[in-house]
């Protein structure tokens, strides 16, 4: 049995738009071990949120194959996507994608019981005091700051301990202390055996994942030790 835990094999994502078709992800190989922390790094517009939704079940490919846990994303229905996704990954966004109806403790508290756990409020409530959010629980989206929605978002996708955890810049709109401290959350998920895969800027947050996978118009640069072969 392989320890992989996500596959993709010439994974290709194009978009119809206004503008004719846009050819966003080029044909991605990349295989993530079980346990792996990898930093996807690359200028904007490379791909590496597209390669995030991807990973996450929540673009479907064009091409090629997306492999997840052994299950094949790309065949899946909508509704198997949605509880594959439920039972086993935990997605930051970019733009955090909280729902603004819903106070922070409820954003939080959701996932917890749409999985049917009977203590989803208690757990939702000890995530946001771990985010350091414990006196923002009754705040809407609307009420909170840039990086205190992030935070929400990260405490509801840590939430239901998935098996990866796929972030879009957890670090990005933070100041330094907090950083610190997410990035420490981070890492305590991965040690309790959550694989990471995260989208970072933030050298230090690169330099402290096992492994940094470099894009570049829409494809994985090589890695530098198979670069230098
Ligand atoms: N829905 C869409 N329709 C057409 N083009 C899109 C769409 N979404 C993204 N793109 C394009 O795909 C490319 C990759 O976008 P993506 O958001 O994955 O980049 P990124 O590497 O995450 O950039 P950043 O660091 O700025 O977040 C960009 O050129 C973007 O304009
Ligand atoms: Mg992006």
């Amino acid at each position: 049995m392989t320890d992989t835990i996500l596959s993709l094999s010439d994974a290709r994502l194009s978009l119809d738009g206004n503008a004719g078709r846009v050819e966003i992800l080029r044909g991605i190989d990349l295989d993530v071990a079980r346990g792996e922390t990898v930093a996807l790094v690359g200028p904007s517009g490379s791909g590496k949120s597209s390669l995030l939704m991807l990973m996450g079940g929540l673009e479907r490919a064009t091409g090629g194959s997306v492999m997840a846990l052994g299950r094949d994303l790309t065949a899946l229905g909508e509704d198997e996507l949605a509880r594959f996704r439920r039972n086993h990954m935990g997605i930051v966004f970019q733009s955090f994608h909280l729902i603004p109806t819903m106070t922070a403790l409820e954003n939080v508290a959701t996932p917890l019981e749409l999985a049917g756990k009977p203590d989803a409020f208690e757990r939702a409530e000890e995530e946001l005091r771990l985010m350091g959010l414990a006196d923002r629980a009754a705040h809407y989206p609307a009420q909170l700051s840039g990086g205190e929605q992030q935070r929400v978002a990260l405490a509801r996708a840590a939430a239901p301990r998935p098996d990866i955890l796929l972030a879009d810049e957890p670090t990005g709109n933070l100041d330094e202390t907090t950083g610190e401290t997410i990035m420490d959350l981070l890492f305590g998920l991965h040690e309790r055996g959550a694989t990471l895969v995260l989208v970072t800027h933030a050298r230090e947050l690169a330099e402290r994942c096992g492994r940094v996978v470099r894009m570049r118009d829409g494809r994985v640069e090589p890695e530098l030790a198979r670069a230098a072969e």
